[in-house]
């Protein structure tokens, strides 16, 4: 039950030595061996569909489920030899069945093929993962929303180019990284609708000419319905890739959530402190806090959209239907669902001991002026066209540059000097607070809006 001929291990010295190679070259066990638990649970529900379709005798059923259960005790336990003469993750279970119990065990692989078995592997592998990674983010998502719950109403900078444009709650900011975060849960499980699909049954690419119900298998492993092309089913890994592009936008996310922390930590902004649990110290400058785990994240970002494109490259251009080059499509799915994985669960640990430094964000969005546009709407209220305005309010941040004050320090009789428009009531405008009460529409930043926002969103969480 190999590939390897053995034959050939007593020519020629070249041909010997190329063949020991190419047997480690094209293996694929050391990796795949991963997805031993959903091969066994693959291979349980085809016995038990064949045993139903009369092609398996009971008594050969029930020794193929008895033996593959063994086989999963002596993996989990780590007593599982693996070898690489048997190939891959399949083959090797396969071998040690048949060594267990004998001729049933080599019935196992009637009606099905390798290349529909692994493409049902990597589904049942990604259900999994995915599953595991919607926990994770749904610990994140309410972490977040319950610290914007604190600070519904604290005031910091809101920015556009990354200088101060607007006064804003915090509570708003961190609901927008909600936002981000519940459009990423919504693209996993769309994903994992697509992706579960049941390929069995497809065999090598054609089909096979035994009576199986793949209905029954289907309703087995928990998918939605058997895959409708067979040549279709064993070659495409479009689901995978899809796979690797939303776990992409979900680290391209937490990368920008990442470069704030990292610039709110710095002492430049100064507008958080980071968990010290989450940070290192630096070996040679004994003053440093460094943001290490949002600094990771940041870079594993890059990491993740490169399995992405890898796995695209993969496919491309490849004809109907298997082709070994799919055995590449493992380790980047892997390693880019073991990283989001260790990211998210980060992050969730992470979130709920951020330290918002109140004053520090209220000053920095005073000394901006975040309120000039406020100054500018008050005045298009009051019957100035709202060129002409901007025009205005330019004058007055000049003269609180000038004379280092904020818009609401500058006196009523220094403001009207730039229009007579301006009353006494303007200042209830120009303060921080004023500011963003006044945004109390949907999607606003005022905090009765955030606090609406918030009882959305435990909602949300509550009813996944
Ligand atoms: N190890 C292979 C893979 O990962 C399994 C399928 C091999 N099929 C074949 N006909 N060589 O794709």
């Amino acid at each position: 039950m190999t590939n390897i001929n053995t034959d050939k291990l007593s020519s020629a010295r070249f041909a010997e030595a190329t063949d020991a190679f190419v047997e480690v070259f094209t293996a694929s066990v050391d990796f795949d061996q991963r997805m031993a638990a959903q091969d066994i649970q693959g291979s349980i529900a085809h016995a038990t569909m064949l045993c139903a379709s009369g092609i398996l005798s009971t008594d050969e059923r029930d020794a193929i489920i008895a033996g593959l259960t063994q086989i999963g005790g002596e993996i989990e336990r780590g007593e599982f030899v693996w070898s690489i003469k048997q190939e891959d993750v399949h083959m090797n279970i396969e071998a040690r069945l048949t060594d267990m119990i004998g001729i049933a065990g080599k019935k196992l692989h009637t009606g099905r093929s390798r290349n529909d078995q692994v493409a049902t592997d990597i589904r049942l592998y990604l259900r999994d993962e995915i599953s595991h990674i919607s926990r994770e983010l749904t610990r994140l998502q309410t972490a977040i929303v319950n610290l914007a719950e604190q600070h519904s109403d604290t005031i910091m900078p809101g920015f556009t180019h990354l200088q101060v444009a607007q006064p804003i709650t915090f509570g708003h900011h961190l609901m927008a990284w909600f936002e981000m975060l519940s459009r990423d849960y919504e693209r996993l499980q769309d994903c994992c609708k697509r992706l579960n699909v049941m390929p069995l049954g497809a065999a090598a690419l054609a089909g096979t000419s035994y009576p199986i119900d793949r209905h029954m298998t289907a309703g087995l492993l928990g998918f939605s319905r058997p895959s409708a092309n067979s040549l279709d089913s064993v070659s495409d890994r479009d689901f995978a890739i899809e796979f690797a592009a939303t776990a992409s936008l979900i680290m391209m996310h937490l990368s920008r959530f990442s470069e704030e922390l990292i610039l709110w930590s710095s002492a430049q902004f100064d507008f958080i402190d980071m968990p010290d649990a989450f940070c290192t110290g630096s070996s040679i400058m004994p003053q440093k806090k460094n943001p290490d785990v949002p600094e990771l994240v940041r870079g594993k970002s890059g990491r993740v959209t490169g399995h992405l494109v890898a796995l695209l490259m993969l496919m491309k251009s490849q004809p109907l239907a298997y082709n070994k080059d799919n055995q590449e499509d493992k380790e980047p799915l892997f390693d880019t669902a073991d990283t989001l994985i260790n990211c998210l669960r980060a992050y969730a640990d992470m979130v709920p001991h951020l330290r918002a430094k109140k004053a520090n964000m209220y000053n920095s969005a005073k000394r901006g002026f975040a309120t000039a546009t406020d100054l500018a709407d008050y005045l298009v209220r009051k019957g100035m066209a709202f060129r002409d305005a901007h025009e205005v309010v330019g004058l007055a941040v000049r003269l609180g540059l000038e004379t280092e004050r904020d818009l609401s320090e500058i006196s009523l009789a220094e403001l009207q000097q730039f229009s007579a428009l301006i009353g006494e009531d303007v200042f209830g405008y120009l303060t921080l607070e004023g500011s963003v009460a006044a945004r109390k529409h949907i999607g606003g930043t005022a905090p009765e809006t955030v606090k609406q926002a918030i009882l959305t969103a435990k909602q949300q969480l509550q009813d996944r």
